[in-house]
C-alpha cells in the first residue's frame, strides 16, 4: 500500500541546520539569548512575564506551585484525557487533583463537568488545547468566575491555533508552552511560563540551567533521524519509547538552558512557515473527510481556529479499524492517548475523591486518531492515508481477523501506549 521505506512522524517540528548550529555555537562561546526569546513570547502572547524552563512540564509544575500560593488552594482540576504530563506536574506541585471530562465532538471542557470539579473544591484549572483546538475561553471564563478559580492554559500543543483572533498562548492567568519534539517549534527540548497581572512573577526564583549540551546533542539528533527517510530507524527502537504515551515521574523543574534560547530563535521562522501549511493541511482534511461516513472530524468551537497540530479524528475503533494499523502509522496516522488521566496509578492518591466516570474521555481514548498534517507528506502519501480512512472498516469481525495475522504480530494500537508526544 505504502512501498519504500519512508516512515512519517505523527508531528514535524522543522528544524534546520542553521538552528542547530546557532545552538552549538552559543554552546561554545556562551552566548545567551534567553532574554530575547522571553522578548518575544511577552509580546506574541500578551504576558506580563516570561520564565523559560528545560520543558513544558517544569513550566506547568512551577505554574501550578505559584497559583496555588496565590490562590490559597492545593486542588487543581485537570482534563481527565490529555498527556500524562499534565498529572506529572500536579504531582511534583505536591497538589490534589479532581479531573473534568471533555465533549469528545470538539475536545473543549464540559462546563458542566469544571462546574462538578469546582465543587469539588479545585481553584485551579489546567485547559489544555489538545492537537491544536482551541479552548473556548469565554465559556470557561464564565464557569470559572463564580468560584474564582485560577485558569491556566497548557498551550503546549497550540501553535499556530487562535480564538477569536487571539493565538493559543495568551489566555487564561498563567500559560504553558512546550518547546519539545513533537510541539512544532523546538529547541531541542524547552518550555516556558508566561504570567499575566502585577507581581505574577514574584515566586519565580531562578533556578540552576544545564549546560544545554545534551538538548543540542538532541536537537542533532532530531535533525539526523526525524525526516521520513530516517525516522524508521529510532521509531523502530523500543527503548526510545517514540510513538508512547508514557508515564514520566516529575522533577525539580529547572531553567532552559542558552543554548536551546539560540535554536529557538533561529528556527522560528521555519516553525511559522510549518504552521501555516499545517492550517491548510487541516482545512484539507476537514473538507474530504466530510463525505467519509464513517469519520467523524474533531470541529472547533464557535470562534476557535485550530493549529492541527495534528488532525484528529474520530472512528469507530481507533486504529483497530485500519486494514494495517502497523503499515498506517508509517502514513503518520497515530492513535490518541491510551488512558484516561483517571485511570493513571500515579494519580490514584492524589484524586480527593473516587469520580466516577468520564464518558468524554472514554470516548476519546476508545477512538481518537490523528492524521498527519505536516508538509513531509507528498501527494502520494497523502492520498494512502486519505484511502486507509476511506477503507476502514468498523466491526469487530475485521479487527479479530487482523489479530491473528500472517506475521503473527498483535496491531501497534492494541498495545496499551499511544502516540502523543
Ligand atoms: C498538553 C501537554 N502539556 C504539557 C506537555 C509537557 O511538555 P514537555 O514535553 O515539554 O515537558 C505536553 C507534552 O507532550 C503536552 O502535550
Amino acid at each position: 500500500m505504502f512501498p519504500g521505506i519512508r516512515h512519517h512522524p505523527p508531528v514535524h517540528s522543522p528544524l534546520p541546520a542553521t538552528a542547530v548550529a546557532w545552538g552549538a555555537a552559543a554552546l561554545i562561546s556562551g552566548r545567551d539569548s534567553r532574554a530575547e526569546l522571553g522578548d518575544l513570547l511577552r509580546r506574541r502572547y500578551a504576558a506580563d512575564g516570561a520564565w523559560l524552563t528545560r520543558s513544558g512540564t517544569h513550566a506547568l509544575q512551577r505554574g501550578l506551585e505559584l497559583a496555588a500560593c496565590e490562590r490559597g488552594s492545593r486542588c487543581v482540576a485537570l482534563p481527565a484525557y490529555g498527556c500524562y504530563d499534565l498529572a506529572a506536574a500536579a504531582i511534583g506541585a505536591n497538589l490534589e487533583v479532581v479531573l473534568y471530562d471533555l465533549d469528545p465532538a470538539t475536545l473543549a471542557p464540559d462546563p458542566d463537568s469544571v462546574e462538578a470539579a469546582l465543587r469539588r473544591g479545585a481553584r485551579l484549572v489546567v485547559a489544555a488545547s489538545l492537537f491544536g483546538f482551541p479552548v473556548p475561553w469565554a465559556e470557561l471564563e464564565a464557569v470559572a468566575a463564580p468560584h474564582e478559580a485560577f485558569l491556566l492554559e497548557d498551550a503546549a500543543q497550540g501553535l499556530g491555533g487562535a480564538w477569536e483572533g487571539r493565538p493559543i498562548g495568551s489566555f487564561g492567568d498563567m500559560t504553558i508552552l512546550s518547546f519539545g519534539r513533537g510541539k512544532g517549534w523546538t529547541g531541542g527540548a524547552g518550555g516556558a511560563l508566561l504570567t499575566r497581572g502585577e507581581g505574577a512573577a514574584i515566586g519565580l526564583a531562578p533556578s540552576k540551567a544545564g549546560s544545554g549540551l545534551r538538548s543540542i546533542g538532541l536537537a542533532a539528533a532530531m535533525w539526523a533521524l526525524g525526516r521520513p527517510t530516517t525516522y524508521g530507524i529510532p521509531a523502530s527502537l523500543p527503548f526510545l519509547g517514540l510513538g508512547e504515551t508514557r508515564y514520566r515521574a516529575p522533577t525539580d523543574p529547572e531553567e532552559l538552558p542558552a543554548a536551546c534560547a539560540a535554536v529557538l530563535l533561529a528556527g522560528r521562522p521555519a516553525a511559522e512557515e510549518e504552521a501555516s501549511r499545517r492550517r491548510a493541511a487541516g482545512d484539507r482534511w476537514s473538507s474530504v473527510l466530510e463525505s467519509t461516513s464513517q469519520a467523524r472530524p474533531i470541529r472547533p468551537g464557535i470562534g476557535g481556529a485550530p493549529g492541527f497540530l495534528r488532525y484528529p479524528v474520530r472512528l469507530p475503533q481507533g486504529m483497530h479499524g485500519f486494514a494495517d494499523p502497523r503499515e498506517v502509522r508509517r502514513l503518520g496516522i497515530a492513535p490518541g492517548y491510551p488512558a484516561p488521566l483517571s485511570s493513571l496509578p500515579q494519580l490514584a492518591a492524589r484524586q480527593i475523591a473516587a469520580q466516577g466516570r468520564f464518558p468524554g474521555a472514554e470516548v476519546l481514548v476508545r477512538e481518537l486518531v490523528t492524521l498527519p498534517t505536516h508538509s513531509w507528506l507528498k501527494p502520494v502519501e497523502w492520498e494512502a492515508a486519505l484511502a486507509a480512512v476511506r477503507s476502514y472498516r468498523s466491526g469487530t469481525a475485521h479487527h479479530r481477523g487482523h489479530t491473528g495475522s500472517a506475521n503473527g504480530r498483535r496491531p501497534a494500537s492494541a498495545s496499551p501506549e499511544g502516540a502523543v508526544p
